[in-house]
């Protein structure tokens, strides 16, 4: 299953880098090509002769090793793979992964890796639960980086709780995972709308929502990690850029739909946008003045995107699927939606204030299609994103015509 695939291995040190040994064997077992970076931690808890010797490769172990940057330069060495793991990721290199620090080779090259990365987080338990690692990891998390691990178990310190690294099986079976789900959208092209638009009243005023774009942005990383070519076109948001995914920002609903039509050929298009429906009819070009009476602001429709890509001809997207955000009926309301609009698939979600949805982290939604009605569980938004990429997957797979 990992044939051909080629792993950049990171060892940091501590106790569980023996492990990382057994996880070289493993992975080239399986067919993977493993080439090693050893930190200094790591080298003194394993040997660059026995990591050379399982990995058949050379180690690469010093940033500034004129031999190391000779045959394969940092920057290289992080692009080269098909994914980055590291085991043991201790709590420091967690700590300079989250905070962009460049010291070492481990983690300059974490750092240019263009690449997905999946961390095997091993440490004492008190650190584990300290609040900075648990901080790190969810930021790293925000960036897409995936983790297996740690378990709960005796820790070499004596003490019993969560912090052991996951087993190398374990760790085989999230590469795996990784290369496998990696597979059911590989040469689909997806479009995700994310984010409010900001509607111009004058240089520096405008129109808003409070939409906080994490449903549409974990939705394009979710697509990323089945393999699709996703373009996220986003308004303005404070979220991150998900890897492995092409961002193109803009700021006005016209912006947006200039962009999405720009994104087109695509096999499936997700509205997730909270787009705003007006925008003010003549935006000045001036500051308007405070002076005298209060303006008048008059208001144009705007165009709406997901009605438009339906309507797009023979360049429609072959699914195409809408949210729908109410504060009552939500079903039927959602239903008339999707005729209306001429949509596949509506994700409706209750955004009622009471529910937290807007700007929180959970969200509880219906997945509407011509023929049905599914209640999803309140989840996370990530899990609804990664719920609804698998059934977009399966859509795709029935047979549905290619981008
Ligand atoms: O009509 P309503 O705004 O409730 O529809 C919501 C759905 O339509 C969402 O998928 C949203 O992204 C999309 N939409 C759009 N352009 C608009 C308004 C809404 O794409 N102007």
């Amino acid at each position: 299953m990992l044939n051909g695939k080629r792993i950049l291995l990171i060892i940091a040190g501590g106790i569980a880098a023996y492990k990382a040994l057994e996880l070289i064997r493993r992975l080239r077992e399986r067919g993977a090509a493993v080439r090693c970076v050893l930190t200094g931690g790591g080298a003194r808890f394993v040997t660059p002769l026995s990591v050379a010797s399982l990995s058949g490769d050379k180690v690469y172990t010093d940033l500034f090793s004129l031999t190391d940057e000779a045959e394969m330069g940092h920057i290289e060495l992080s692009r080269a793979a098909d994914l980055v793991v590291v085991a043991p990721a201790t709590a420091d290199l967690l700590a300079r992964m989250a905070h962009g620090r460049a010291d070492d080779l481990a983690a300059t090259a974490l750092l240019a890796t263009d690449k997905s990365v999946l961390v095997a987080p091993a440490m004492n338990l008190r650190m584990w639960l300290n609040p900075a690692t648990q901080a790190n990891m969810a930021t790293l998390a925000a960036r897409g980086v995936l983790t297996v691990g740690p378990n709960e178990g005796d820790m070499a310190c004596g003490e019993y709780g969560p912090g052991r690294m996951a087993e190398a099986d374990e760790i085989v079976s999230a590469v795996e995972n990784f290369f496998g789900a990696g597979a059911p959208l590989s040469g689909r092209r997806a479009l995700v709308t994310s984010g409010p638009t900001h509607e111009a009243i004058d240089p520096v005023r405008y129109l808003a929502n409070r939409s906080s774009g994490k449903q549409g942005h974990a939705i394009a990383l979710a697509c990323a990690r089945l393999g699709a070519e996703v373009t996220l076109v986003s308004g303005p948001t404070a979220l991150a850029d998900p890897a492995g995914v092409s961002v193109v920002r803009i700021e006005s609903a016209e912006e947006m739909l200039a962009a999405c039509m720009a994104a087109l050929p695509v096999d499936v298009a997700v509205c997730a946008a909270a787009v705003s429906d007006w925008r003010p009819a003549s935006p000045r070009e001036q500051k308007i003045k405070k002076d005298g009476a209060a303006p008048e602001l008059a208001l144009a429709e705007n165009p709406d995107i997901l009605a438009d890509l339906c309507a797009a001809g023979n360049r429609r997207p072959g699914l195409v699927v809408g949210f729908a955000a109410e504060t009552e009926s939500v079903v039927d309301n959602a239903r008339a939606k999707l005729a209306r609009k001429g949509c596949d698939w509506i994700v409706a979600n209750d955004v009622s204030p009471a529910t937290g949805a807007i700007g929180g982290d959970d969200n509880t939604v219906h997945l509407i299609t011509a023929e049905s009605v599914e209640d999803w569980p309140t989840m996370s938004k990530g899990a609804v994103a990664e719920r609804l990429a698998a059934r977009i997957a399966e859509h795709l797979k029935a047979g549905k015509n290619r981008a």
